[in-house]
């Protein structure tokens, strides 16, 4: 695997950790493809039971690098990161995530996804999609509204101001909040107490719960990935990503 994805496999448990902390764990094209590779990986093996997500150096991630984005924008559903949305909403196996710190963009939007979400205190969640001229992703248009009701997310998503811990918590989008040095002893009994639960069982459960919405995620995913798309090329997002990349330099 990548540097910047490190894997683990231990007692049923795939651990991927997203590895840039120099950039905030920000999300290259790269780092997607080694992501979704190693998710897809994980279905056809037993060993795997469980997958958490974390980030290295206490941050969760700062979402697309946006200087990769500007030079590999994601020209359809076959992209680098449209791909790893569809590998996480297909999952068959448990996704748990550790958030620590910053969870922005995609950071934010992938929680919906996963099963089960520990974050500490200090964690920061934030969807600046409108502020970046872009819109909301990740199926979050639809999954947001479900969990959180339309009031909150609409608060959320069209202000895409930073939100805290307990305020996540309210909108469901994650299901503990611990101290910042419990977490990961938290995420990793949470992770290996599910590995130990009847495999069958588990991916059974998991099914049931995510299969009525699960083709209507895909549809959501591709809808809102058109709007993205036109978005990027769109005058107001070149004019906050050039605002982003020229901050230090003013
Ligand atoms: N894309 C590219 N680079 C990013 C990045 C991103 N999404 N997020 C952070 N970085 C880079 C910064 O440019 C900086 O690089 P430099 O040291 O070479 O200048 C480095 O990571 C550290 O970031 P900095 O902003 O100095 O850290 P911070 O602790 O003050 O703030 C964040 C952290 C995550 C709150 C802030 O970086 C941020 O808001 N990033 C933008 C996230 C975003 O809009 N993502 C959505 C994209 S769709």
């Amino acid at each position: 695997m990548s540097d910047t994805l490190l894997t683990k496999r231990e007692a049923g448990v795939l651990t991927l950790t997203f590895n840039r902390p120099e950039k905030k764990n920000a999300f290259t094209h790269a780092m997607y493809e080694a992501a979704t590779q190693a998710l897809k990986q994980a279905e056809g093996d037993a060993e795997a039971r469980v997958v958490l997500l974390t980030g290295a150096g206490s941050v969760f991630t700062a979402g697309n690098d946006i200087g990769d984005f500007m030079e590999h924008p994601p020209a359809g559903e076959d992209s680098a990161v449209f791909r790893f949305l569809k590998a996480l909403v297909d999952a068959p196996m448990p996704v748990l995530a550790a958030v620590d710190g910053p969870a922005v963009g995609i950071g934010t939007t992938m929680l919906l996804h996963c099963d089960y979400v520990v974050a500490t205190e200090r964690a920061r969640f934030h969807m600046p999609f409108v502020q970046l001229g872009l819109c909301a992703e990740g199926a979050s248009s639809m999954l947001l509204p479900r969990v959180a009701g339309y009031a909150l997310a609409s608060e959320l998503l069209l202000f895409g101001e930073p939100f805290d811990a307990a305020t996540a918590l309210r909108a469901g989008i994650i299901n503990k909040v611990v101290p910042d040095t419990s977490l990961h002893e938290v995420a990793a009994e949470r992770a290996r107490t599910l590995a130990s639960r009847p495999a069958e069982a588990v991916r059974v459960t998991k099914r049931l719960i995510r299969e009525p919405l699960r083709q209507r995620t895909h549809q959501v995913l591709a809808t809102e990935g058109s709007e993205f798309i036109q978005r990027l090329g769109s005058t107001e997002a070149q004019e906050a990503f050039m605002a982003f990349m020229s901050r230090g330099r003013k």
